[in-house]
């Protein structure tokens, strides 16, 4: 089997490698990929969305398996266009993908599926947001189409939501676009992936994230800095609920929408006093949740996505380890604000048993060095948390580079009552 993987990041990295265990030992390749990637997949000569199909084309590719979003709304969609060519595409149309990119449409389809969420209320203008929040803070507002993760806005207090509408309204900073003005919800957050398959879904290994870049949950927003997965990271009662108010629906509430489905669907819930609540919905596995998750997935990762890919749900190829898997993230000087490339990565090769997936890193001679925010990811897994994160943190003290930055509460925050 031939499987290439869109996608360049230590998701890409993860998914390559859970590929590569595949009992068949599929031929793999990667589009734009990384040096790491290169040294488990070959490259694609491609420089588009077009070009990269027509190369699956010609090169016979089995399976196309979208790891980040970015080309199913591109175009005409990377699983449309596969379509068309005949390539099986784990990965939605463009027209499901919209649950991704455009949050107005992700609210309206929860309404229209009674599916828990917050309430919001969707403007075009500064004055109209500023009518809708009616100076009633804490809110959340939320720049409808992808931002690069940073359209969304917590905002305690009015100088917060101003700032925020200035940077939509005023200066542009997204290109055009409205904002959903939304009710501020509490409570932990939870990721939850299911692998759908029209009508039918398969839900992997619950997992949380870290996304500020300090401890305690402190500074800005990162693209996550850690990730923690397990099967009893909730009740298994919170976790029928889940799938009963919000999976099967939603499922449910594709097909009775004619919307095309086979792939990963993120599902990022907050479990509030009154239930679990969708935050937001992404049309692929999270990262770094996925590195993460993936060591705990045993089976035929390949057969499984293709059969997926072709319509076939067969969740009888996969198995799922009951214990904990904690990912570190380590990322470069600077980071989010800008990043720094160019160190030298040490160490790499005394981290034991643990996994490293490369996300932002490039060769120098023998050597890895930075090239980007987050660096790497380290993942280790143990029969309860508290080994798990043990072995992570244990691993990650062994790599080193100049500037590095890494939080030391990964798997330890926010189970302070387990
Ligand atoms: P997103 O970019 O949609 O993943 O949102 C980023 C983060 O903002 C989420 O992980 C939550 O921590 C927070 N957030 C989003 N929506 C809400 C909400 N309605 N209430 C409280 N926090 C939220
Ligand atoms: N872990 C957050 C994301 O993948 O969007």
């Amino acid at each position: 089997m031939r499987i290439l993987v869109v996608g360049k990041g230590g998701r890409e990295h993860a998914l390559l490698r859970a590929f590569s265990e595949s009992p068949d030992a599929p031929e793999l390749f990667c589009f734009p990929g990384s040096d790491a990637i290169f040294e488990i997949a070959r490259p694609v000569e491609a420089d588009g969305l077009e070009s990269l199909v027509a190369w699956m084309k010609a090169n016979a590719i089995d399976l196309c398996v979208a790891g980040e979003e970015s080309y199913l709304v591109k175009g005409e969609g990377l699983a449309n266009l596969c379509e068309e060519a005949g390539i099986p595409c784990w990965g939605p149309h463009k027209q499901s993908a919209q649950l991704e990119a455009s949050k107005e449409f992700a609210k309206g389809f929860m309404e229209r599926h009674s599916i828990p969420t917050g309430r919001a209320v969707a403007t075009a203008s500064l004055e109209e947001a500023r009518e809708v929040i009616g100076g009633q803070y804490p809110v959340v507002l939320k720049f409808d189409g992808l931002a690069a993760g940073k359209g969304v806005a917590v905002c305690l207090e009015e100088s917060q939501g101003e700032a925020f509408l200035d940077e939509v309204f005023v200066q542009q900073r997204f290109g055009e676009g409205r904002v959903l003005v939304e009710e501020f919800l509490t409570g932990p957050e939870v990721s939850i992936f299911a692998a759908v398959v029209d009508d039918g879904y398969l839900i992997f290994t619950p997992a949380r994230d870290y996304k500020r870049i300090g401890e305690g949950d402190a500074g800005d927003n990162t693209g996550g800095m850690g990730a923690v997965a397990s099967r009893r990271l909730i009740p298994s009662e919170t976790l029928e609920r889940i799938e009963r108010e919000i999976v099967a629906p939603t499922v449910a509430g594709l097909r009775s929408e004619g919307l095309p489905y086979r792939g990963f669907l993120y599902f990022g819930l907050m479990l509030t006093p009154d239930g679990p609540k969708v935050i937001e919905y992404n049309c692929r596995f999270g990262d770094p949740e996925c590195q993460a998750v993936m060591p705990l997935v045993t089976g035929d990762l390949a057969g499984f996505c293709r059969a997926g890919a072709e319509g076939e749900l067969r969740p009888e190829l996969l198995d799922f380890d009951e214990g904990w898997s904690v990912c570190v993230v380590l990322a470069s000087a600077g980071y989010p604000a800008s990043s720094r490339s160019g160190d030298r990565i040490a160490g790499l090769d005394q981290v034991g048993d643990a996994r490293v997936y490369h996300a932002g890193t490039r060769r120098s001679g023998e050597d890895w060095e930075t090239a980007g925010g987050r660096v790497l990811a380290v993942v280790a897994g143990g029969p309860e948390r508290k080994a798990a994160v043990d072995a992570a943190h244990a691993a990650t003290d062994r790599v080193r580079f100049d500037g590095m930055q890494r939080r030391r509460d990964i798997g330890i925050l926010h189970f302070e009552n387990a």
